[in-house]
């Protein structure tokens, strides 16, 4: 198999694997993801190296901004962004947060990015995809428009490593692994196939799951392990040596590693042509 294919034979596993498809997920979770995001720490990490990359004069792109965590700050500090956002549900949320923030320089098309990127004019100082292209299945095609209308591209995404507590639940409760979306670990090399230079950093990320009260945890993780009512006693057990009661919260707290992949379009236009 080349790196391409193993990335598409991998979009495809964690599609089968799935419940439901990414539309009707996110129509349950997108409330849900805004609140997963104040919990966690990648925005806080990421986003003063985003601020190094603009300025008041930038136009960015930007791929699934789902509830906005980085649209927000971003819109704040560019002149124009354009969002690539397929998901009504994480739409709203992401209009309603720009309407509260009184922020006009955004543009969200209802689009895929594998579908949207053709409609898109002009130049891009930045185009920017936090954990939002493991459901793209022509990621060779997706990635050589990006280096043609970003001068810079930065994305951010798993490592393809899973949180124990989660392999360990996953396996006791459904009796299998969970199929993982692809990583890291198959993006890299499709880059390389493509003769792409990244510049790449991992991350400690956290990888919080905080809620107001146990029956709202428990309700979560039986939604999504697919568990019916009957067996909420087990997933309690199986749940209850990872949660820890923090103030009027219960949560389960772990770190992850995320890689930042970093594609600067003048260094690799030099390395492409061989003069290096
Ligand atoms: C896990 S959320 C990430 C949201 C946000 N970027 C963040 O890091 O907080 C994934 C987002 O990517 C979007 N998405 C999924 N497939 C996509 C595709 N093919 N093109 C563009 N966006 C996509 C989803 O609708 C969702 O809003």
């Amino acid at each position: 198999m080349t790196p391409l294919e193993r990335w598409q034979a991998q979009v495809r596993a964690a599609r089968a694997d799935r419940a439901e498809n990414e539309e009707k997920f996110w129509e349950h979770f997108a409330s849900w993801y805004d609140n997963w995001v104040r919990h966690n720490d990648y925005v806080s990490l990421v986003f003063p190296r985003l601020a190094t990359y603009v300025s008041k004069s930038s136009r960015v792109l930007e791929i699934g901004p789902g509830s906005g965590a980085f649209t927000v700050p971003l819109a704040r500090a560019v002149k124009q962004l354009v969002a690539l956002e397929p998901s009504a549900s994480m739409r709203q949320v992401l209009t309603n947060k720009l309407d509260e923030e009184w922020l006009t320089n955004v543009r969200i098309l209802p689009h895929k990015v594998e579908e949207g990127l053709a409609e898109l004019d002009g130049e891009f100082d930045l185009a920017f995809a936090s954990h939002s292209l493991y459901n793209v299945e022509p990621i060779d095609v997706v990635m050589r428009e990006l280096v043609r209308v970003a001068r810079r591209i930065v994305i951010l995404m798993g490592t393809g490593s899973e949180v124990a507590w989660q392999r360990a639940v996953y396996l006791q409760l459904r009796g299998k692994s969970r199929v993982l979306p692809p990583s890291f670990r198959e993006f890299y090399p499709v880059l390389m196939e493509m003769g792409i230079y990244a510049d790449v950093e991992i991350l400690p990320t956290s990888y919080n799951y905080v809620y107001d009260n146990e029956d709202a945890l428990l309700d979560d993780w039986q939604r999504r392990l697919q568990l019916d009512a009957s067996r909420r006693a087990e997933l309690r057990a199986a749940l209850a040596p990872y949660i820890e009661p923090r103030g009027n919260t219960f949560g389960i707290y772990s770190v992850n590693r995320s890689a930042l992949v970093i594609i600067e379009r003048d260094r690799h236009l030099f390395a492409s042509t061989g003069t290096d």
